[in-house]
Formats: C-alpha cells, sequence, structure tokens
C-alpha cells in the first residue's frame, strides 16, 4: 500500500510509522486508519522488522484523536464498527510479538492517547499533553482506552482522567505511570529509536512471550497466570537462543540471537 498520511521508514530492524497530518493535529480520520492498519500488519509480519516507533508530524501533535468531522457523521451501528475496527488494530499491534514504542511528541488526545496506551512503553517529550476529552464531546471512548488506562494507572487515576476531559501534561504523565520516560522534545525520536534497539538486542521469542504473558496473565487469577508462564518458560527451554543465551553468558561473549 502507498501511503498517503504516514510515513514509513525502516533503518536496521526498526520501523518508523510516523501519522502524517499536522495542519489536522495528526487526528486518525478512516483514511489514516486504514493506512495504520496497514503499516502495523506490515511490521506483525515482516521478518526483518524486529520493532516500531509510533509518532506524530510536527511540533505540536502525537495524534489529536478520532477525527471529529467523521465522528460527526456516523450513527449507532458505524459508530459501532469505527470502535471495534480501531480496537482490532490496536489489539493487534499490542498481540502481534514485536515491541512497538508510542514517541509521543505532543497532543495525544482520545483516540491517539489510546493508541499509545496500547503500544508496550510510552515515551513522551517535556511538551506532550494526554487526555480523554470525549466526555466533552458527548462520547466516550472507542479504542479501548477505558480498558487500558485503569490497567496502567489505576482505577481512580483512570475515572479522573476519563470524567473530567482534561489534558495532563508529561511530567504527570510519568508520575501516574502513563509515560515511561519524558525526555526533551529534540531527543524524543533518538530516545526512542535508542530504548528499542535496547530491547531488541534481546532474544526475539523472550521478547514475544514476555508480551504475550503479560498481556494475557493480568486478565487471569493470579495461579493461572503462573501456570502460563510456567508453560512458557518450558516452552523457551527448547529454543536455539536459550541454548545460545545462556551458552554466550558462561563463555563471558555477547549472544547472537537468531529467533529460534
Ligand atoms: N479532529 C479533526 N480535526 C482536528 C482534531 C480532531 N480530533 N484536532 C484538531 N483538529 C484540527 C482543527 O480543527 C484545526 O483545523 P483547521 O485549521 O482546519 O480549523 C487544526 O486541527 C488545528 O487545531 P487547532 O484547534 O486550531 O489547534 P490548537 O493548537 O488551538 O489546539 C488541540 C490543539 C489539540 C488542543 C485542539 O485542536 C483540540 O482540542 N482538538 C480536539 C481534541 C479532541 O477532542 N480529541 C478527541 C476526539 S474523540
Amino acid at each position: 500500500m502507498t501511503y498517503q498520511t504516514l510515513l514509513f521508514e525502516t533503518r536496521d530492524a526498526v520501523a518508523i510509522i510516523t501519522v502524517n497530518r499536522p495542519d489536522k493535529m495528526n487526528a486518525l480520520n478512516d483514511q489514516v486508519v486504514e493506512e495504520l492498519r496497514d503499516a502495523i500488519e506490515r511490521v506483525a509480519t515482516d521478518a526483518t522488522i524486529r520493532g516500531a516507533i509510533i509518532t506524530g508530524a510536527g511540533a505540536k501533535a502525537f495524534i489529536a484523536g478520532a477525527d471529529i468531522g467523521d465522528l460527526a457523521k456516523q450513527g449507532s451501528f458505524d459508530g459501532k464498527a469505527r470502535s471495534l475496527r480501531g480496537q482490532r488494530i490496536l489489539r493487534r499491534m499490542e498481540t502481534c510479538g514485536k515491541p512497538f514504542i508510542a514517541a509521543v511528541n505532543g497532543f495525544a488526545l482520545g483516540g491517539g492517547c489510546e493508541l499509545a496506551m496500547a503500544c508496550h512503553l510510552r515515551i513522551a517529550s517535556a511538551n506532550a499533553r494526554f487526555g480523554q476529552p470525549e466526555v466533552k464531546l458527548g462520547i466516550i471512548t472507542g479504542y479501548a482506552g477505558s480498558q487500558r488506562l485503569p490497567r496502567l494507572v489505576g482505577k481512580g487515576r483512570a475515572l479522573q482522567l476519563l470524567l473530567s476531559g482534561e489534558m495532563i501534561d508529561a511530567q504527570e504523565a510519568y508520575r501516574i505511570g502513563l509515560a515511561n520516560r519524558v525526555v526533551p522534545a529534540d531527543q524524543l525520536l533518538a530516545e526512542a529509536e535508542k530504548t528499542l534497539r535496547g530491547i531488541i538486542a534481546n532474544a526475539p521469542l523472550s521478547l514475544a512471550l514476555t508480551i504475550e504473558v503479560v498481556d494475557r496473565g493480568l486478565d487471569m487469577t493470579l495461579e493461572d497466570a503462573s501456570l502460563l508462564e510456567a508453560n512458557l518458560f518450558g516452552l523457551l527451554a527448547s529454543s536455539l537462543d536459550m541454548k545460545e543465551g545462556l551458552t554466550a553468558f558462561l563463555e563471558k561473549r555477547p549472544p547472537e540471537f537468531t529467533g529460534q
């Protein structure tokens, strides 16, 4: 697919996806959503890509939410369909087994904050703002933000954001655990890439199964989740990467993982 609203760049196993509608604060219209679906699928299925960074074009916005013009036209059933479609795309990103980092370079509002929450880490520039302003528009979150936000920051803080519709700054997002780090704006992409490269230097199967066990385990009992962990721990014992990781340590050399 040729993208009209995204920039897609790959650099040594890292994909950098930039939502590119700066004149509209990178709002997610139907075309952006379709192109994001394609870009996420590309990351998920291209074996040469090990992880991705998602950011927004321009200095002001990461993504200022769903396109309010599109929302204004929707009826009940296409509203539901739009919500389910967005949820499916974010879930694909969250569960495809490769790490995604949101490099939040400005406003992350509504669907933008929801997309950032579906990424595995969020690195914010000092000028970033986060918020779920849906209640100010007579709607609610549609990309599962009502579910991911309390899982990330706890029910009380989530309800404060969801019910007030107010924005918080990057430091507050960091304080409540919504942002993993805050960095100066001019270092955001470099820091996000450095973080991602640090992650993908690790064993690929370990990364995929860590994502899986944390994601699935959170909705299980501690006992069932612990059993899932033990099963995946055992499964990795059949991988070449486990042998390589342990042998490399014992031989005092860096490991060379192959993802097998
Ligand atoms: N959908 C569609 N267009 C949007 C948009 C959105 N979510 N967010 C911003 N835009 C557009 C504005 O309409 C404006 O377009 P125009 O120049 O054609 O009039 C352009 O982006 C610039 O936005 P503007 O509001 O002029 O910039 P600002 O710096 O004064 O304010 C925001 C920035 C992000 C605070 C403000 O645009 C805003 O509140 N956006 C809506 C956020 C929101 O409610 N998102 C949740 C949607 S569910």
